[in-house]
């Protein structure tokens, strides 16, 4: 049997496009191994939103020349956002020779039919599509976790954030037709799965491109009645496209769990409106305030960006002052990086690396004192924790996530991993919690 690896960077649709290349390969007769020398096939799935996720790929294509080398047999593909951009497939052409396969995140369910002409190949097989196709269905998928599983709602972005390369790498918004969608759900329930995550780079504004259009609150209503499923969580929501019918489902969905991911981006209009976010952050706060109030223990999480172009210290302190009065109870965070092609890339005022660092560092110093005050609140409290395994750094705790996408830590016999229970937090710490069993 022919062995594969795969190593994924980059977002959830990413995770998931990898589940679905490895149950393709799955299908070819291909198993998985976790060590890329014992592999005969290794993929990368690329991420390029950042500069970092790229240099990250080139290092790691680099120790794959020895491996070559020993194993001539092996087959070397690359995949995913990065592959979208010709200056860098023209990159890999030149630096990476060995490299045997790329191909491109629109072309994913091509996989096979691209392998197999590769292992009859002595060339390099490249094969990109610029634009995305029809919503190919059926793919297999080999999940990471049985009990928990994603499923894409719908592809690509239309926003054009400035700084954004995803509306170039992933296309046009498209939705997949809702029937499609709750028959995979209601097809994971029966094999075992209670809590599903619907992907799309921007949720709501699901259904506009269907021929018989609907909402994504309508959606989330119908999975809602799906018999057997206990969790319904989704990613990501821009802000402007919350409507109120979507906090009343929030409210009224008793399966959908209690937090929202709300990318911020910025705290002043001044960038917001440079950004092209479409909206403001008086906004964004009343929104927070109208989640909050149809769900009132609802967690909150976020992306923020430091250093766009342009950001002024008191456009930072904007920022520091948002992140502080949402009282975020966890957020990602990132340091502008130059993505050639954005609109973004070509603004004069390019903020110089150290005042990028050093804002950086006094978000994380606001961010984690609301992200301890929303974990130190949760002392004494029962939650419902769905456990997915044991802890990373003691296998003799389990660990499993609250509905508010909360990590808890707690003893407890390994019969129950897959099953809810709950837990009283006893010790909550900065960035974790830890409770016992009841
Ligand atoms: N630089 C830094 N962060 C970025 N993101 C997207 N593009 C960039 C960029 N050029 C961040 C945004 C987005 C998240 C997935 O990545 O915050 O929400
Ligand atoms: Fe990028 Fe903006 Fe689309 Fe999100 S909404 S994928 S940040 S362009």
């Amino acid at each position: 049997m022919k062995k594969y690896y795969i190593e994924t960077w980059g977002c959830q649709m990413n995770e998931h496009d990898s589940e679905k290349l490895a149950g393709m390969l799955s299908n070819m007769g291909y198993t998985s191994c976790d060590n890329k020398k014992e592999a005969d096939l290794i993929i990368f799935n690329t991420c390029c939103v950042r500069e970092n996720a790229e240099l990250k790929v080139y290092g790691n294509l680099g120790q794959l020349k020895p491996l070559k080398k020993n194993n001539p047999d092996l087959i070397i593909a690359v995949c995913g956002c990065m592959m979208q951009q010709s200056h860098i497939v023209e990159y890999i052409k030149k630096k990476y020779p060995f490299v045997d396969l790329i191909f491109g995140t629109h072309n994913l369910h091509n996989f096979p039919v691209l392998l197999a002409n590769c292992r009859q190949s002595d060339n390099m097989i490249v094969e990109i599509w610029d634009r995305e196709g029809e919503i190919v269905e059926g793919i297999p998928v080999i999940r990471k976790y049985g009990i928990k599983s994603f499923v894409n709602i719908m592809y690509g972005c239309n926003n054009f954030c400035t700084y954004c390369i995803v509306p170039y790498t992933r296309g046009r918004e498209r939705s997949r037709k809702p029937d499609d969608i709750l028959n995979e759900i209601k097809n994971l329930v029966a094999n075992g799965t209670v809590e599903v995550t619907l992907l799309g780079q921007n949720v709501n504004s699901y259904g506009k491109t269907l021929d018989n259009p609907i909402d994504f609150a309508d959606l989330l209503y119908q999975i809602n009645e799906i018999e057997g499923l206990r969790r319904i969580r989704f990613m990501t929501s821009h802000p402007k496209d919350v409507s109120p019918k979507l906090i009343r489902a929030l409210k009224e969905c008793d399966k959908l769990c209690e937090h929202i991911h709300l990318p911020v981006q910025a705290g002043s209009n001044r960038v917001l409106e440079k950004m092209n976010r479409k909206y403001t952050r008086e906004k964004y706060l009343k929104l927070i305030e109208e989640i909050r109030k149809a769900v009132p223990d609802i967690s909150i999480t976020t992306d923020i960006i430091v250093g766009f172009p342009g950001e002024t210290e008191e456009d930072f302190k904007e920022t520091l002052d948002l992140v502080e009065k949402v009282g975020y109870d966890n957020a990602f965070t990132f340091i502008y990086s130059i993505r050639k092609g954005t609109p973004a890339a070509n603004m004069k005022e390019q903020v110089p690396d150290e005042i990028k660092h050093e804002r950086f560092n006094r978000l994380l110093e606001v961010l984690h004192k609301s992200v301890k005050e929303k974990n130190h609140a949760l002392k004494n409290k029962v939650l419902e924790v769905l456990i997915e395994g044991t802890s990373k750094n003691d296998d003799n705790i389990l660990m499993g996530r609250t509905r508010t996408n909360k990590v808890v830590n707690f003893k407890g016999p390994k019969e129950l991993i897959g099953k809810f229970a709950h837990v009283k937090i006893t010790e909550p710490k900065n960035f974790s919690l830890y409770g016992e069993l009841i």
